[in-house]
């Protein structure tokens, strides 16, 4: 019998490739950082059952109409916004993803951008490297306190509820925005519900966890920085798709908001020319939120499970619902 083909778009780690091996005849595509390209994707998945992906990828309407044996998609990532889900499920193609496994990594690394945003982190390290050092200086790289300030979550799901849990710890005022209220947050973290226009007024760290979506656009634009303080912190580590970048550049550039610290961006690699890494005031990452060695071990373990169980015809551990 013919083995099933599964496409992999990214060297994967060796645990996940040998039980995906198992179960098919594997083309992986054997970089890490280097995307797959799309032409290449659009050849290799015709003859597919199974796709291996990541948030990297562009799984659109044109890429399934070459897929015809196509039998599930397996993101090794929670969202799925680079997915065209709704086409993938009339297709009767099953979509995998991660939910849960990467909570706590992706609020750690939130509030460590938080951290480094507020507290001038990578400034001070470049600083030091630089050998502009010269002395103590009264206010020096002065940056913002965390302990006892507001933090404002617009996104109360898992990973915003992890923040929350770590802001509680700081003994911050828990101020989020969502589409459903969770009294359980309410009481446990004493988290007050606001809506989104109070939050940003309130807030000296503005949080965005919300999922991304081409329906939903920007949730972050003009309007929205100008509703913040002059001394807030903005946190992206959701989707850059949710944040109008020029209105941000403009807002940190003329100190309307006093700092950034961005995980993810419209466009991905950001380029190294883009406006927003010109300014001091932003601590810039790689989309990192889940890189952890343990959690993305597991993640890949996971997208593994989904993709065997959906080329089977079985039911998937963790499938995407719309
Ligand atoms: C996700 O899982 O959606 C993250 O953005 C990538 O880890």
């Amino acid at each position: 019998m013919n083995k099933r083909k599964i496409v992999v778009t990214r060297k994967i780690p060796e645990q996940a490739l040998e039980r995906l091996k198992a179960h098919g005849e594997i083309y992986m595509w054997d970089y890490e950082e280097l995307p797959m390209p799309y032409e290449i994707l659009s050849e290799e998945i015709k003859d597919a059952a199974g796709l291996y992906t990541n948030v990297g990828d562009r799984i659109d309407k044109a890429l399934l109409d070459q897929a015809p044996n196509l039998k599930a998609i397996s993101t090794m990532a929670v969202g799925f916004d680079n997915i065209n889900v709704k086409e993938a499920v009339r297709r009767g193609i099953a979509v995998g993803h991660t939910p849960g496994i990467l909570t706590e990594t992706t609020a750690d690394l939130t509030f460590a951008l938080l951290m480094a945003a507020a507290r001038r982190v990578v400034e001070g390290s470049d600083y030091v490297r630089q050998g502009r050092w010269k002395s103590w200086g009264p206010m020096l790289l002065t940056g913002q306190d965390i302990y006892g300030a507001t933090i404002g979550i617009i996104g109360m799901g898992r990973i915003g509820e992890g923040v929350a849990r770590r802001a509680a710890g700081f003994n911050m005022n828990i101020l989020y925005h969502n589409r459903n209220r969770r009294p359980e947050m309410e009481e446990n973290l004493n988290a007050s519900y606001c809506s989104l226009d109070e939050l940003l007024t309130r807030s000296d760290f503005v949080v965005l966890l919300a999922p991304g979506s081409a329906e939903t656009g920007y949730i972050m634009g003009e309007k929205q920085f100008k509703r913040m303080k002059r001394s807030a912190v903005f946190i992206n580590s959701s989707r850059g798709t949710n944040v109008d970048e020029t209105a941000l550049f403009e807002a940190l550039k003329s100190k309307e908001i006093w700092a950034a610290g961005l995980d993810v961006f419209e466009e991905e690699p950001v380029s190294t020319s883009h406006p927003l890494l010109t300014l001091p005031n932003v601590t810039v990452l790689p989309h990192i939120g889940s890189a952890s060695v343990a959690t993305r071990t597991k993640m890949a373990l996971i997208a593994a499970e989904n993709l065997i169980a959906g080329i089977e015809n079985k039911e998937l551990p963790f499938e995407v619902k719309i």
